[in-house]
């Protein structure tokens, strides 16, 4: 039936974001596979999840990135493969890309990027090799054919907005903020359920085959001082206003310890090189999520926000 819904298979989809991607799935009723790792299964805190996951119909296929074997049974059951795999197994992608190869039945491949676009970044190290590690896995993908869709959907709402960015806090600020840069190249925020619904839409869609799907909402590109203006706003308080310039930002980066100089760096990409908007999408290369898919209410970061008031 032409109309039939692709089957999905989601590898790291007990992860942060992984999660999301199959409940989405799920939802919109693709035939949903989700590999697991059988200590996970027995996992106080994921089995919980896994077993939401088969109340939603998702059939669970044990298995793990290091046994090529068990990648390439699950990966023959369906027609679309979704990598959310974490930072730690980035590089390993090759290992799937080998199997969908072996498999030779995917009409789609997703590789675990959710982020920055990495062929368009200005970053410095260490968020530079982060980057540079995704781009390779593209490039393996591109050299073996496979067909693709990138999902750039920038930041995380969840790691971002709760806390405005603020190192060691737990709720955004409600006397100083500290901006950085000038505040002024504008940012992409997306909250995590919006993002596994247009990665699923994307999913058997013509139009993402082989191009990357930036998720861009137009309600969601905002700039740091944007930003704190909304926040302002919301709690009717105007909050002193501290700004770290470039140089201080960079120095920050290499002083500080592993995660904190990651996170630091990719913040310095976004927010003052302007990585997620500094250039156009050309329809070459990519197309915006939002424009494809209208009818998705998306949630703003102003609608966002509210939670915390
Ligand atoms: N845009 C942003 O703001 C942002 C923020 C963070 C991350 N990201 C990106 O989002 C993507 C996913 O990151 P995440 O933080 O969501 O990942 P995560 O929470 O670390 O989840 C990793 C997933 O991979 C699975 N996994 C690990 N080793 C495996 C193995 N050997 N075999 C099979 N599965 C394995 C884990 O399974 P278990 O549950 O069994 O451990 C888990 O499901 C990455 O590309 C990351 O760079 C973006």
């Amino acid at each position: 039936m032409a109309d039939q819904k692709s089957k999905v298979l989601i590898i790291g989809g007990t992860g942060y974001i992984g999660k999301f991607v199959v409940e989405a799935s799920a939802k919109a009723r693709h035939p949903t596979f989700a590999l697991v790792r059988e200590s996970t299964v027995n996992d106080p805190v994921k089995g919980k999840l896994v077993q939401k996951f088969m109340d939603l119909g998702v059939t669970l296929l044990h298995g793990d990135l290091y046994d090529h074997e068990s990648l390439v049974k699950a990966i023959k059951q369906v027609d679309v493969v979704i990598s959310t795999v974490g930072h730690m197994q980035i590089a390993d992608q090759v290992k799937i890309i080998a199997a969908i190869k072996e498999a030779g039945n995917i009409k789609r491949f997703f590789p675990s990027e959710f982020g920055t676009d990495v062929d368009h970044v200005n970053a410095v190290e260490p968020a530079k090799s982060v980057f540079a590690v995704k781009a390779q896995i593209r490039r393996a993908v591109e050299a073996e054919g496979i067909p693709y869709t990138y999902v750039a959907c920038n930041y995380f709402g969840g790691y971002f907005l709760p806390t405005l960015g603020q190192p060691g806090v737990s709720a955004p600020p409600r006397d100083k903020v500290i901006i950085l840069g000038d505040g002024n190249p504008k940012a992409v925020f997306n909250k995590e359920e919006d993002i596994g619904t247009y990665t699923i839409r994307a999913v058997d869609d013509p139009r993402t085959l082989n191009k990357v799907l930036y998720i861009k909402p137009p309600k969601n590109t905002l700039s740091f001082n944007e930003l704190v203006a909304i926040w302002e706003k919301k709690i009717g308080q105007t909050l002193e206003k501290a700004y770290v310039s470039e140089e201080q930002l960079l120095k920050d980066i290499q002083e500080a310890p592993i995660p904190i100089n990651v996170v630091l760096a990719i913040n310095h990409s976004a927010f003052v090189k302007g990585d997620h908007t500094n250039f156009e999408i050309e329809p070459s290369f990519g197309v915006e999520a939002s424009e494809l898919y209208p009818d998705v209410k998306y949630t703003s970061v102003e609608e966002y926000l509210d939670q915390f008031v």
